[in-house]
């Protein structure tokens, strides 16, 4: 029988989420993000594997409380079991697999990028397909899955850990296009955000200190490659971030923090730098391609900066574009849900007793 009442639990980094789906559709939903990690300027593994200690149980008990329901209602778990900090995910799948021993249910084992890769089916799933007026349809393909997004579409995951580009012609039926070479978009900005005195992760600043710069801004660099292969790289503007601050002194006060003009500035270049990088490879591929819709998702694609680069560029392609709302953009229990239903409906096993962490998952080893 195919479980309906599906609890996700997210616990790869430094977000503690938890969320009940009835049915594909989200009832309840909680995401903590562990603010100790701002002091040090990055995640410090240790902390967030106790904070998840702390604050997963909470979490659980809170969305059952918010949809009126009790622990014994649940029919199924699905658990982020990779990529991520092995100790935050081991508290995550230590707790799956107590609860469904101790309550006789399946447990499903997610891919966090596979998680990304659905967000926004299921936020759409989330009661707002009829009222949103967005091209989501219905379609059952042949082998009797369930698919809502018009296929294939172009996913592009871009977050903390991942920069990836994939052609989806259904659930589980993924080919990479590329990816980066060196850091993900996201920790690009994290970096930067370093480097101009601003709280960790620097993501969602940077996208609003870009927004509120209306002048020219220095230009970054653009990163292209002599061997002409796709693929993402953003080592090379973090490089030059660094390199401009340290030629222009002038842009400190003398507590060594940069002024606000300034921060508006550079985060204006580099988002202009990130933006032409990521609309050119995506621009690539949609030129060559029989793509049906853009995807996005993954924590960069809260930036509503880039969100208006993917507007045009999906308009100039006349195909819809999907990105989830900012909050299952980045980490949450709710996709992990989604994804495990799925898995469910496609008649994917779940993980059996011997299901172990995996940091280093790749999106395709879940896939054999
Ligand atoms: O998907 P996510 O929550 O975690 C990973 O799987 O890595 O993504 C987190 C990343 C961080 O690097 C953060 O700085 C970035 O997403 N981020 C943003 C925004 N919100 C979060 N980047 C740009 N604009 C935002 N609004
Ligand atoms: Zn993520």
């Amino acid at each position: 029988m195919r479980p309906r009442i599906i609890l996700g639990i997210e616990t790869s980094c430094d977000e503690t989420a938890a969320a009940l789906l009835v049915d594909g559709k989200i009832i309840s939903d909680r995401t903590t993000r562990q603010t100790m990690h701002e002091q040090y300027g990055g995640v410090v593994p240790e902390l967030a594997s106790r904070a998840h200690e702390r604050l997963l149980a909470p979490a659980i008990d809170g969305v059952l409380a918010d949809a009126g329901m009790k622990i014994t209602d649940i029919e199924a778990v699905a658990v982020t079991y990779g990529p991520g900090l092995a100790g935050a995910l081991l508290v995550g799948v230590a707790l799956a697999k107590g609860l469904a021993a101790a309550l006789n249910i399946p447990v499903y084992a997610v891919n966090h990028i596979e998680g990304h890769i659905w967000a926004v089916e299921m936020s759409l799933m989330g009661n707002r397909a009829d009222e949103s007026g967005c091209q989501l349809r219905r379609v059952d393909s042949p082998d009797a899955l369930v698919e809502w997004l018009p296929m294939p579409f172009l996913g592009l995951i871009v977050s903390g850990g991942h920069t990836i580009l994939l052609r989806v012609e259904g659930f589980r039926c993924y080919v990479k296009l590329c990816s980066t070479r060196d850091d993900a978009a996201g920790e690009l900005f994290d970096k930067v955000g370093r480097m101009l005195g601003l709280a960790f992760p620097a993501g969602a600043d940077i996208d609003r200190l870009a927004l509120n710069f209306k002048d020219k801004p220095f230009y970054f660099p653009r990163a292209r490659f002599t061997d002409q292969q796709p693929a993402f790289s953003f080592s090379g503007l973090k490089t030059a971030v660094s390199h401009y601050l340290k030629n222009h002194p002038e842009l400190f006060d003398v507590e060594g923090n940069a002024s606000d003009a300034a921060r508006r500035m550079i985060c204006r270049g580099v988002m202009e730098s990130v933006a032409d990088m990521l609309v050119w490879q995506v621009g690539h591929f949609l030129a060559g391609g029989d793509y049906r819709a853009l995807v996005i998702g993954g924590g960069v694609s809260a930036s509503q900066f880039l969100r208006r680069h993917w507007e045009r560029l999906a308009a100039d392609y006349r195909i819809p574009l999907f990105i989830p709302p900012p909050q299952h953009c980045t980490d949450n229990g709710a996709m992990v849900a989604y994804t495990g239903w799925k898995m469910a409906l496609a008649g994917i096993p779940p993980a059996i007793d011997s299901l172990a962490v995996e940091p280093a998952l790749s999106l395709f080893k879940s896939l054999v």
